[in-house]
């Protein structure tokens, strides 16, 4: 569906999701994010996916939203984009998530691990949220997961203040499991991954859904955030940011 997904299916029962877009460090655009959510839609459907592996390229997890689709849908219904319907998918996905990180994961290429049940990264992640500063709000159900996982102290310096974070302090955070090279991160979170494809489905999603909590509380937060997102993208604070960042971007516009 979208040249920049691919999708590849192995034999062990681990679907690997990879995101292609280096020409602008992964950002998602609408066509993308509706793959994601065929993706693992049909991993659910599936007798042979037993869990998925979400992989970007060398140095580039995802540099988050596609600012330029921010702006040409600010004016459509919220609740018909495909952001939003990626998210909802993502934390209903009943097959077990595995992302491997490896350098950038700017907004949903951090929140989207949030939803992940096993998180690598390597040494080179870098990892951000900075929804305030572009005049937005944080999504994914980042408001209601991040400070249940990490004190609302820390939620509130990385979704408010938009503070960076590398492997080694995510690690310590307990929002990646390991930190490992490059060269590994991959065959490991594969590797990993068969494991879970491998366990009994019954016991495993029992399990799972004991782990994860009432999911209600994870829907009811998409929906109070998707309402105040959508009024927040429509403002001057956010179409402001979004010009400014994309005039950035044009040729000869940088120092
Ligand atoms: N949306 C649209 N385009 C994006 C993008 C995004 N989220 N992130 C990067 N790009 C584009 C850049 O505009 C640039 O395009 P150009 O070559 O046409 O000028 C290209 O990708 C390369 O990005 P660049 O900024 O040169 O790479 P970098 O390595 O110096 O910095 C980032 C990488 C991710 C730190 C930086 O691009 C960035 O901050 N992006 C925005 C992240 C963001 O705010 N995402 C939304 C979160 S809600």
């Amino acid at each position: 569906m979208s040249e920049h997904v691919a999708v590849t299916d192995g034999a062990d029962g681990v679907r690997l999701i990879t995101l292609n877009r280096p020409e602008k460090k992964n950002a998602l655009t609408g066509d993308m994010y509706d793959a994601l959510r065929a993706a693992l839609v049909s991993a659910d459907g599936s007798e042979a996916v037993g869990a998925v592996v979400f992989a970007g390229l060398p140095g580039i997890f995802c540099a988050g939203n596609d600012i330029a689709d921010f702006v040409s849908r600010a004016q459509m219904p919220f609740t018909e984009a495909p952001s939003l319907r990626f998210v909802r998918q993502l934390a209903r996905t009943q097959t077990p998530m595995v992302a491997a990180v490896d350098g950038i994961a700017v907004g949903i290429g951090t929140t989207l691990t949030l939803h992940c049940d096993l998180v690598y990264a390597s040494p080179a992640a870098r990892f951000r949220m900075p929804f305030v500063e572009l005049g937005l709000v944080p999504e994914a159900a980042s408001s209601y997961l991040l400070p249940r996982r990490v004190g609302r102290l820390k939620a509130t310096e990385l979704l408010l203040l938009s503070e960076p974070f590398g492997a080694d302090e995510a690690e310590a955070l307990g929002l990646v499991n390991g930190v490992m090279p490059s060269g590994m991160l991959l065959e490991h979170a594969c590797a990993q991954a068969a494991r879970l494809a491998a366990l009994p489905r019954g016991a495993r999603a029992a399990s799972r859904k004991l782990i994860r909590g009432d999911q209600a509380l994870v829907e009811a937060a998409l929906d109070a955030e998707a309402e105040a997102f959508e009024r927040q993208l429509r403002t001057e604070e956010a179409q402001g940011a979004f010009r400014a960042f994309l005039a950035r971007s044009k040729p000869g516009a940088r120092a």
